[in-house]
Order: structure tokens, then sequence, then C-alpha cells
């Protein structure tokens, strides 16, 4: 298969809009969780935010499985290129985890799930206190590692843009002109 020299429109598209997306949800949900007097606002957006958020990686998984994508530079060290791969997968799993337990974990206390007006979310699991026991806490902490795993990502990002030089970044910021 002939591999591109950037990610397609989608993909960068997608990729933008989310990094945008991540981040607001990111503080969103930790400032939900300080203030009183803002909870019920930032709830009421944290939930639809974050079901868009699935849906979105959903189409942006089926593309990236499905379109070729640019190769990482030839002489970068393979421990660098397992590095990328392997955080880039991180990332994938955790935009599909984080929204999926948030959903669940709602489900397993007996919330009610409203998303906007009169729109609500059927449960996905059955009502049980120990299930959202166990649930609340991961949703905080795989929020913790996507937070860091971004800021590694965001580090490496820099790293080519700033230091290497190379193309990396280009293949995410830039279209392919021919
Ligand atoms: C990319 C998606 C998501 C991210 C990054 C995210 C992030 C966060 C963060 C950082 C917190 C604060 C955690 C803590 O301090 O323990 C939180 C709490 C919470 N999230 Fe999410 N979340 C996402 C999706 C969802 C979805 C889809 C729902 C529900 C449908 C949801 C429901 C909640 C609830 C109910 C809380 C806790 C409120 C409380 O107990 O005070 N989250 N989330
Ligand atoms: C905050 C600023 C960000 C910058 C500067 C940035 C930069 C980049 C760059 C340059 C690439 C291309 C790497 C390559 O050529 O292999 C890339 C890929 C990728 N980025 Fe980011 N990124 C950011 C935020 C995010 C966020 C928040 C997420 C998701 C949580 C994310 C997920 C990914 C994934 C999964 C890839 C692999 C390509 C794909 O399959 O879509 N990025 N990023």
């Amino acid at each position: 298969m002939i591999r591109p020299h950037h990610f397609n429109v989608l993909a960068r598209l997608l990729h933008w809009a989310m990094a945008v997306a991540i981040f607001a949800m990111l503080f969103v949900g930790a400032g939900m969780v300080v203030s009183l007097q803002y909870r019920a606002q930032l709830l009421a957006l944290h939930r639809p935010l974050g079901m868009a958020i699935l849906l979105l990686a959903i189409v942006r998984l089926v593309n990236r499985l499905t379109r070729p994508t640019p190769p990482l530079p030839a002489d970068l060290p393979s421990i660098q290129k397992f590095a990328a791969h392997a955080s880039h997968w991180l990332l994938y799993a955790l935009m599909l985890a984080m929204p999926l337990i948030g959903w669940a974990m709602l489900s397993a206390g007996g919330y009610p799930i409203p998303l906007f007006g009169a729109v609500h979310l059927p449960a996905i699991l059955p009502h049980s206190p120990v299930v959202y026991g166990f649930l609340r806490p991961l949703h905080g902490a795989l929020a913790y590692l996507l937070f860091l795993t971004i800021l590694g990502h965001l580090g490496a990002a820099l790293f080519h843009a700033w230091v290497r030089r190379d193309e990396v970044f280009g293949q995410m910021a830039k279209g392919d002109p021919r």
C-alpha cells in the first residue's frame, strides 16, 4: 500500500477538534467535582460533550483502521517508534474508555442520565452500588492517566517540531499539496 505524506483530512479535523474537546472535558471534570456553585451546569456540559467524544472516537478509529497513514521518519530509533505507536493506541483506548466508564458508572449508580432536553441515555449496567464504587474512582484515575499521556504526547510533538525538526508535526498539521 502506498503511504501518504500526511494524515487524511478527516483524521486531521477530528484530531484537532477532539484535542480541544478532550482538554475541555478534563478541566470541566476537575472543576465540577470541586465547585458547588457551578457543579450542575458543568455536569450538564460534561455528559453530552463526553458522549460526542465517544461517537467521534468511533468514527476516528474506523478511519484510522481503514485508511493508510504516513510513516514515522525512517531514522527514528525503534524505541521512539514503539513509544509513539503504544501511546497513540493508549490514547485511542482512553478516548473510548472514559465516556463508556462515565456512562456505565451512572447506570450502575442508578442515576438518570439526561443528555439534552428530554433526551436521556438508557442504563447500560444494572443498578449496583458495588460496581459504582469500582467505576467512579476508575473514571478519576484514568482521567489522570489520560492527562499524563496527553502531556507526554504534547512534549513528543514539540520535540519533533522544535528539536528533531522532522516531518512528524506537519503530518498532522498540514494537508497534502499534491
Ligand atoms: C472523554 C471523556 C471524559 C473525560 C475526559 C472525563 C473526565 C472526568 C474528570 C477529570 C472527572 C473528575 C474526576 C475526579 O475528580 O474524580 C470526571 C468526573 C465525572 N464524569 Fe467524566 N469524563 C468523560 C466522560 C464522561 C461521560 C460520557 C459521563 C456521563 C455520561 C461522565 C460522567 C462523570 C461524572 C458523573 C463524574 C463525577 C461527578 C461526581 O461524582 O462528582 N464523564 N470526568
Ligand atoms: C495538545 C496538542 C496536541 C498536539 C500538538 C498533537 C500533535 C500530534 C501530532 C504531530 C501527531 C502526528 C504523529 C505522527 O505523525 O505519527 C499526532 C497524532 C496523534 N494524536 Fe495528537 N496532538 C495533540 C493532542 C492530542 C490529544 C488531546 C489526543 C487524544 C487524546 C491526541 C491523539 C493523537 C493520536 C491518537 C494520534 C495518532 C494519529 C491517529 O491515529 O489519529 N492528540 N498528534
